[in-house]
């Protein structure tokens, strides 16, 4: 292990325990503290997660690292100060922290959430660097291992405060990407420990379309994705706090679907009913789907479905889906 890495991460960690002892007990922390609080975090997950908050002062972070004997070079370099028009400032500054941790759990990156919604950006995160490529790592994913193993599964979901808000009603499984599509890498991350993937993103457009993506990736890794589809437009932290963790698992037991289910619901919300090609057109697409990604069995029922949906022989159905043949792999 090079010492120079070691380094950035010594930095990490006295910035995370700082940050956090700011937030937990200091007065310059109280505005942060009811913040979180308001969101309905608990101090325990606050501590479990080492929560933290960088004032809006501007150089303190950096003084008292400096005082430890970390040179400006090298705050720079792990993305803990910025250059600001020649002068060196704070990269965090007014924002709750969210330590960022590799495999192992030690802190090489923070997430910054602005107290304010109307804030730009609303999350500012740790630049990428030797120790910090966003798409190779998952948030939570040190804390999550274990119960991931235990139960085969992984919850993905697309925020730092969704996997808050989910680890604190008791599901110890979740992790999420850090505000970019699911990589190739990161789902073999998960295939190490799983072998199956339940996508719980946003119930809104950007959700959807990423939930279509985050399929792909995973089927091409080699893991079995699920969806849930959160309602309203919700994400799973809106919708704990609205219904409550018991509704939320139960959703995760009862109202999952698969991904041939989730995409032929996507395709019929975008088809155009009102004209018979636009139907046809949606029958195809669905046929094509099931010959190329459907097992025997969702064949089957699939095309059950769609026999009396459409009123077509499940004989017709199948010969059709017969003519999409299925890629080679
Ligand atoms: P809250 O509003 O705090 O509940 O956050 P959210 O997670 O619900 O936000 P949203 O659904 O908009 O975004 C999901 C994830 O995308 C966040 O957790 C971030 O990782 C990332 N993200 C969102 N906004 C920004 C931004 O302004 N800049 C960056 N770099 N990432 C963002
Ligand atoms: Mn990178
Ligand atoms: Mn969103
Ligand atoms: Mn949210
Ligand atoms: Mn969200």
């Amino acid at each position: 292990r090079s010492p120079r890495l070691e380094r950035y991460r010594q930095a990490h960690d006295l910035a995370a325990k700082a940050f956090n002892h700011i937030l937990m007990n200091t007065d310059a922390g109280v505005q942060a503290l009811h913040y979180l609080l308001s969101r309905g975090i608990s101090r325990t997950t606050m501590a479990t997660f080492q929560l933290g908050y960088a004032p809006p002062s501007g150089r303190a972070m950096m003084s008292f690292l400096q005082q430890k004997g970390f040179s400006a070079e090298e705050l720079i370099a792990c993305g803990l100060a910025v250059d600001l028009g020649g002068e060196l400032v704070d990269r965090f500054r007014g924002r709750v922290i969210i330590p960022i941790a590799d495999r192992r759990g030690q802190v090489v990156a923070f997430g910054a959430r602005a107290l304010d919604d109307d804030a730009k950006p609303k999350y500012l995160n740790s630049p990428e660097y030797e120790l910090f490529h966003k798409g190779r790592m998952l948030f939570n994913v040190h804390r999550a291992r274990k119960a991931i193993r235990r139960e085969r599964r992984a919850l993905l979901l697309e925020g730092y405060m969704d996997v808050l808000a989910v680890a604190q009603a008791g599901i110890e499984c979740a992790v999420a990407t850090l505000g970019t599509s699911l990589t190739e890498e990161q789902a073999q991350l998960l295939k190490a420990d799983c072998d199956k993937v339940v996508i719980a993103y946003d119930g809104d457009e950007a959700g959807r379309k990423a939930t279509v993506r985050a399929i792909e990736v995973l089927e091409q890794a080699g893991v079995t994705p699920v969806v849930l589809r959160l309602p309203d437009g919700m994400d799973p932290d809106e919708y704990i706090r609205a219904h409550g963790a018991r509704a939320f698992e139960r959703m995760l037991s009862e109202s999952t679907w698969t991904a041939v289910q989730f995409l032929i619901e996507d395709m019929r919300a975008r088809a155009e009913w009102v004209s018979p090609a636009g139907r046809t057109e949606f029958l195809r697409q669905v046929l094509r789907l099931l010959a190329e990604r459907a097992s025997p069995v969702e064949q089957e029922y699939q095309l059950r479905n769609l026999s009396q949906e459409f009123n077509l022989s499940v004989e017709t159905l199948k010969e059709e889906m017969r003519g999409f043949a299925k890629p080679l792999r």
